[in-house]
């Protein structure tokens, strides 16, 4: 019997592009270019199943393209799919699979560089030594803020925001308060002495830290905007590890500007990698290149998780993260 065809659309680590190619037909993409709506289109027309990431825009126009098309299956490396149209993936007759679990210690770990790196002002600091402009230590050098025993709001209490709470509870020793769609059962509240907030606007003014966990998409676009961000104590810091979209970035730079917010870190940015010019010209904003998950170990857990979910479909079982 002949092989399943299968494109993948970015450069993966070697050892699974490796085990792919050992099981399916591959298409790899060796050049690594983000494939524009025409050459989507065209791979999933011409493939059995199409494995995207996140800088794959595939959005309802893309589907309507589609005439009959050969893909039954959507793979998506990644856990946020919130680039992928589901609805329309659903009426072009895709699975659409992703990847949770293996990335959350690392997008967690990450948040807390981020938070550690604006509260402390390593960034800064680390321009500074680079520049040759550190003049030595004195008592009123790049004074931050204490992390230690702050409290954080976290919204979204999924895998990611659990992970993160685990961190700052055990590790910084900090209170934990909790925003989520749904009620966190009592017990895993428990697990990070947390505490859940009826809505955003109960979380907001009671947070030294906000850090988000949610899905991006439209029902979140600006969800921390300026009417949020006015809610917040002065002083108070954001960090976005979840999708760009989810802060108004234009409301966020204006609040630090203002005064207002102490500053915030993000690794995630509407429109990227287009940064809206106004986040480069703010000091106390720390600006990562979406490394959430990038790590060796969770890169290639990712690559292996998106395979399980390609071999099960194609063994004819339900692939185990199929999202609903
Ligand atoms: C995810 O898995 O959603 C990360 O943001 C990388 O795509």
């Amino acid at each position: 019997m002949s092989r399943p065809k299968i494109l993948i659309t970015r450069k993966w680590p070697e050892a699974v592009e490796q085990a792919l190619a050992a099981r399916f037909d591959v298409t790899f993409n060796d050049s690594d270019q983000p494939m524009d709506a025409a050459a989507l289109c065209d791979a999933m027309q011409t493939h059995d199943a199409v494995l995207p990431t996140v800088t794959d825009p595939l959005g309802a126009e893309v589907f309507a393209g589609l005439d009959a098309p050969r893909c039954k299956l959507l793979a998506n490396y990644g856990v946020g799919v919130s680039h992928i149209d589901l609805a329309a993936a659903q009426a072009a007759g895709m699975t659409v699979t992703n990847t949770p679990d293996v990335l959350s210690d690392c997008t967690a770990d990450i948040a807390m560089t981020l938070l550690l790196t604006v509260a402390r002002r390593a960034g800064e600091g680390e321009r500074e030594v680079r520049a040759g402009a550190w003049t030595g230590w004195r008592p009123t050098h790049l004074v931050g803020r204490k992390v230690s025993g702050m409290t954080l709001g976290i919204v979204g209490f999924g895998r990611i925001g659990r992970e993160m709470a685990r961190r700052a509870h055990h590790g910084f020793g900090m209170k934990i308060l909790v925003q989520n769609r749904s009620a966190v059962p009592q017990d895993v509240l428990d697990e990070f002495g947390a505490e859940q907030v009826a809505d955003l606007a109960a979380l907001l003014p009671r947070v030294d830290a906000l850090s988000l966990h949610c899905p991006g998409g439209a029902e979140n676009r600006h969800l921390i905007g300026a009417t949020a961000l006015e809610a917040m104590q002065p002083g108070a810091f954001v960090i976005n590890t979840a999708r760009g979209e989810v802060v108004d970035e234009t409301a966020l730079v204006a609040s630090i500007k203002a005064g207002h917010l102490g500053g915030a870190g993000l690794d995630v940015f509407e429109g990227e990698p287009n940064l809206n010019p106004v986040l480069l010209d703010c000091p106390n904003l720390v600006l990562l290149p979406h490394l959430g998950s990038a790590t060796t170990e969770t890169r290639e857990a990712m690559g292996h998780c998106a395979m399980d979910n390609v071999l099960a479909y194609f063994d004819g079982t339900t692939p185990p993260n199929a999202v609903r």
